[in-house]
């Protein structure tokens, strides 16, 4: 099955998409992970994207769209894949569509999380991610075991960039300006799916993701 993630930053969309990555076993693609990828490893790539990613900008459609798409093509997306943060504009999304045909494939189910901004602000501003693994977590609603740590790899966890206020503040309002559109794109399609971003146990969260993907099936 071919997803995507869509929501605001912060909604939500990273954490449950690695529950999906866990108990559906397809591969978790998130456009932002290969930008921070390439700025930690200083590529051409790495340093354009870092000038818009540290403004809360968009980095540029055909940049963006030439990357998902190349990354779409490799072995482990055969038999599906969640794309996370991508697409995020309507270019990018006939960009995804136009790909996907020429390989008589398509998204099966968009899946928005939900979530208000005033909330998405306080999360962000307590999200730690781990350097090494990518691991997500908050230091109130979802701590690590030992403070600073990752449970799952041990390497130190990080305060992104962009996730101070004034950042956010742009994210939030490129949100709103350049991605929300997609929500009626998709539902036109018929094929959006909603999810709060706010559940609170881990149970719930997987009895909600079981649900909407047996609409996809
Ligand atoms: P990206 O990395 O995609 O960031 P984002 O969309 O802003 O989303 P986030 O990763 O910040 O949030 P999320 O929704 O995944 O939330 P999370 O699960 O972590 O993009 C970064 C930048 O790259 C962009 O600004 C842009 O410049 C560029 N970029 C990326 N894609 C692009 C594209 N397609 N086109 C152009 N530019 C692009 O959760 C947030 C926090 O809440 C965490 O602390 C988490 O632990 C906590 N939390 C989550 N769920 C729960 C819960 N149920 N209960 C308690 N706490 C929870």
């Amino acid at each position: 099955m071919n997803i995507i993630m869509l929501g605001a930053p912060g909604a939500g969309k990273g954490t449950i998409a690695s529950q999906m990555k866990e108990k559906y076993n397809l591969p978790h693609i998130s456009s932002g992970d290969i930008f921070r990828a390439n700025i930690k490893e200083n590529t051409e790539l790495g340093k354009l994207a870092k000038s818009y990613i540290d403004k809360g900008t968009l980095v540029p459609d055909d940049v963006t769209i030439n990357m998902m798409v190349d990354r779409l093509c490799k072995d482990d997306c055969k038999n599906g894949f969640i794309l996370d943060g991508f697409p995020r504009t309507i270019v990018q999304a006939d960009g995804l569509n136009e790909a996907l045909n020429k390989s008589n494939t398509k998204i099966d189910l968009a899946i928005l999380v939900e979530g208000d901004d005033d909330q998405i602000a306080e999360r962000l501003s307590g999200r730690r991610v781990c350097e090494k693994c990518g691991a997500t977590y908050h230091i109130v609603s979802m701590p690590p075991k030992v403070d600073g740590v990752c449970d799952k790899c041990g390497a130190t966890l990080i305060h992104r960039k962009d996730d101070t206020a004034d950042v956010i503040k742009d994210r939030l309002k490129t949100y709103h300006e350049q991605t929300k559109p997609l929500i009626d794109y998709y539902n036109e399609k018929g094929i959006l799916k909603t999810i709060s971003g706010f559940i609170k146990s881990k149970e719930e969260m997987i009895d909600a993701i079981d649900k909407i993907i047996s609409f996809g099936n």
